[in-house]
């Protein structure tokens, strides 16, 4: 690939830095870097590869040149730039939940519906965050086996809710360990240290999350399975990084848990971790920072015949987010 020109617009937060980390440990072939902030940001520097590069402020010239820009800065940043940034000649690669559900723009995990890109036009969604960790250990159960339902409970990060959330969690933990008076939280809608709590997102008129709906349209879009039935519920966890998962999957036709585990094992982007009497299966701590997908306590459904049950976790800033988007770039 010819060096392109880059713009990050949402440089300075939770995903933005990250984009900046998986750029540069890919060695993604840059020939300038744009990073893009609000004016609250004017006059910061980020480091990348060994430089420190200024951070400017968004607006409706920040396109001009760019062959590429990597948007994390929020559904309407992208709804108001992201045409701009066409407008300019950039393939726009948003991760925002502005466009993924729009029939005309391809919503791609590569290692699961990677033909969709060829269908772009100029604008790429990258998937939500637990949704593209779910698909990519979903997608070779489902082409052995065929997908009928799943009931998913998410546990997630705080940095899910961006770097405020980060803040609030830290001075939260701080605080019950000084045993002083948190912070009332603004980004989160409960405090978070020493807690566990049912809300990502807001509620719609079901009783279900806005998270909890994103699971359902975008495993639905990017499986091609238009009726799948996806039941989620999404909590938060007091974890700062890395997104987890307890999923219970119905099949068309059985699947040994030994034949499931090779299949998890030889997919692309899954790490088998999956040796429980070595106390060994997925976790945060040991996925934060990491490319994949870590899939483990797989078992046969109790509930679901034939059917399947495990666990997962990864990286939401990585694989959920960044790394995802910069491999959809690479396949460009
Ligand atoms: P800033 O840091 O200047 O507020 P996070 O998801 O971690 O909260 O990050 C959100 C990202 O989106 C940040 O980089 C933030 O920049 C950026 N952002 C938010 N609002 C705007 C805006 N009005 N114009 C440009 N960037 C914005």
């Amino acid at each position: 690939m010819s060096p392109r020109s880059v713009a990050v617009v949402g440089a300075t937060g939770a995903v933005g830095r990250e984009f900046l980390a998986v750029l540069a440990a890919r060695q993604f072939p840059i020939r300038q870097l744009r990073l893009l902030a609000s004016p609250r940001s004017a006059g910061q520097r980020l480091p990348f590869g060994g430089d420190q590069l200024p951070v400017e402020v968004l607006g409706p010239d920040s396109f001009r040149g760019v062959e590429l820009a990597l948007f994390s800065a929020g559904g309407s940043i992208a709804r108001e730039y992201a045409p701009l940034a066409r407008a300019a000649g950039a393939l726009v690669v948003d991760n925002s939940s502005a466009f993924r559900l729009d029939p005309d723009v391809p919503l791609v995990v590569p290692e699961v519906n990677p033909a969709a890109i060829a269908g772009h036009r100029g604008l790429i969604a990258n998937p939500n965050c637990s949704t593209i960790l779910l698909a990519v250990a979903l997608a070779p159960l489902h082409r052995a086996a065929g997908l009928r339902k799943v009931v998913v409970s998410t546990y997630q990060a705080a940095s899910g809710a961006g770097q405020q959330a980060i803040a609030e969690l830290r001075q939260g933990l701080v605080a019950q360990l000084a045993r002083t008076a948190a912070p009332t939280p603004k980004a989160l809608p409960q405090p978070l240290a020493g807690n566990v709590f049912p809300q990502v997102d807001v509620f719609g008129a079901d009783g279900y999350t806005r998270e909890e709906d994103k699971l359902l349209y975008e495993l639905r879009k990017i499986l091609g399975l238009p009726t799948l039935p996806v039941d989620a519920t999404c909590v938060r966890v007091p974890v700062e990084r890395c997104h987890s998962e307890s999923v219970a999957i119905e099949l068309e036709r059985p699947l040994a848990v030994e034949a499931a585990r090779a299949l998890l094992a030889a997919a692309d982007g899954v790490e088998l971790v999956d040796d429980p009497a070595a106390r060994r299966y997925p976790m945060p701590l040991q996925q934060a920072g990491r490319d994949p997908v870590a899939v483990g306590r797989l078992r046969l459904g109790r509930v679901f015949t034939p059917g399947l049950t495990f666990w997962l976790a990864g990286d939401q800033l990585r694989k959920g987010a960044a790394l995802n988007a910069v491999q959809i770039a690479e396949r460009l």
